[in-house]
């Protein structure tokens, strides 16, 4: 096969990008290993910054956002057993949105047929061939299990942080950045109405836990965990006791516990984003732990840069911000990087964490939600910093 611009994963960064380029008559195929079915089940964050919703709305890609999506104009930190309420919306003029990640998927995956897009489920990338040529190429098995080699002008990387296509760019022994942390997340989902009209990030001596929602009916609450533990073990009675433990003065409203799983916690960001022709977008390139839920935020970021790189260069406007992508992304990557890293650190202990850090944490946060600069600088992060984008 042979078009413009080869996308390998059809997450929120490969699907938003193919459809940006298409609104620019800019031709790409989409590829992933996973069925459409698994993609639109994946469970993931639910919090997209303003510029996020600004971008996915104007571009065409999601009304329902608006719709079925809530704006949430601020935030609780929990921590000496009181909430402190962080003001987005007064303090930037900005707010985020509670709309899971999946959801974003569906509306990508349904623009993009109605628009005839091609992407290929159950199609698996193995490698990458000629990355330093004018026309790179992805190799790999097709969903009947059948070789196929895509040639394309540009390949874009944007297949999770299992990435092949970032071996091509960084060679097999380069990891890039790494950090890893001694704690992790028991998620949950559960049947239930919202237990408060925000989300609640709470700092207790229990540990951490963040309150968190996804409709009228269904809520997502996360209970900091050993990155060891097998939820199985658990019952639903102790997970509840726990979570109402870290979250005294609000009564959590109980309801059937249907799904669980376990979120470790790792920064990470790749030693190159790009070489020649071939580029790396969203987890591929970075990981970020989920406090702050910056995940498919910064992966739009990225988007947003790639897509201005290609449609200059459609234009007849040369590979300058081609060029200048790893550089240009970079900058939004490590301020999300510290960001993310930041609200966890000062949000959770670490099994070993002294007397002395513990007391210095708690001065962080009444020094952060008890100034208008500390809780400014908060939320002009987690609303997330300006996104400039053409459409
Ligand atoms: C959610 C996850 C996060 O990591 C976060 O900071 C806020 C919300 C969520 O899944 O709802």
């Amino acid at each position: 096969l042979r078009t413009r611009v080869a996308i390998v994963g059809a997450g929120p960064a490969g699907l938003l990008l193919s459809h940006l380029l298409h609104r620019d008559g800019i031709e790409s195929i989409v590829i992933d290993n996973r069925s459409r079915d698994e993609i639109e089940s994946t469970i993931r964050a639910g919090i997209l910054e303003q510029g996020t919703v600004d971008l996915l709305v104007a571009s065409g890609a999601s009304e329902r956002v608006l719709v079925d999506g809530h704006r949430h104009e601020g935030i609780d930190l929990h921590f000496d057993d009181a909430a402190h309420r962080i003001d987005l919306t007064e303090l930037t003029g900005r707010a985020v949105w509670l709309y899971p990640q999946h959801e974003v998927l569906r509306d990508l995956l349904a623009r993009r047929s109605a628009d005839g897009g091609e992407v290929r489920f159950g199609w698996s990338a193995t490698a990458v061939r000629d990355a330093d040529s004018a026309t790179p190429v992805v190799v790999g098995t097709d969903a009947d299990g059948a070789p196929f080699e895509i040639t394309a002008d540009v390949l874009v990387g944007a297949d999770g942080s299992r990435s092949v296509v970032r071996k091509a760019i960084n060679g097999t022994d380069a990891p890039g950045y790494f950090r890893e942390y001694p704690f992790a997340w028991l998620g949950i989902l559960c049947e239930a109405p919202p237990s408060a009209p925000e989300l609640i990030y709470s700092a207790s001596d229990e540990g951490f836990a963040l309150i968190s929602q996804r409709s009228e009916t269904v809520q997502r609450m996360y209970l900091q965990c050993d990155p060891e533990l097998d939820h199985t073990t658990m019952s639903d009675a102790e997970i509840w006791d726990g979570l109402q433990r870290r979250v005294g003065g609000t009564r959590l409203i109980e309801g059937r516990i249907f799904q669980r799983d376990v979120l470790r916690f790792r920064s990470f960001v790749a030693r190159g984003l790009s070489r020649g022709n071939v580029f790396l977008l969203g987890d591929a390139a970075h990981t970020v732990p989920p406090t702050g839920a910056k995940g498919m935020n910064l992966a739009v970021a990225d988007v947003v840069l790639l897509h201005a790189a290609l449609r200059e260069q459609a234009a007849g406007g040369g590979r300058g911000l081609l060029d200048g992508y790893a550089a240009a992304a970079s900058e939004r990557i490590w301020r999300a990087q510290h960001f993310s890293w930041w609200m966890t650190s000062m949000l959770h202990a670490t099994p070993e964490e002294s007397a002395f850090d513990r007391q210095r944490r708690f001065g962080e946060l009444r020094s952060v939600a008890g100034s208008r600069a500390g809780s400014t600088f908060l939320a002009e992060a987690y609303t997330g910093w300006p996104l400039t984008f053409t459409l």
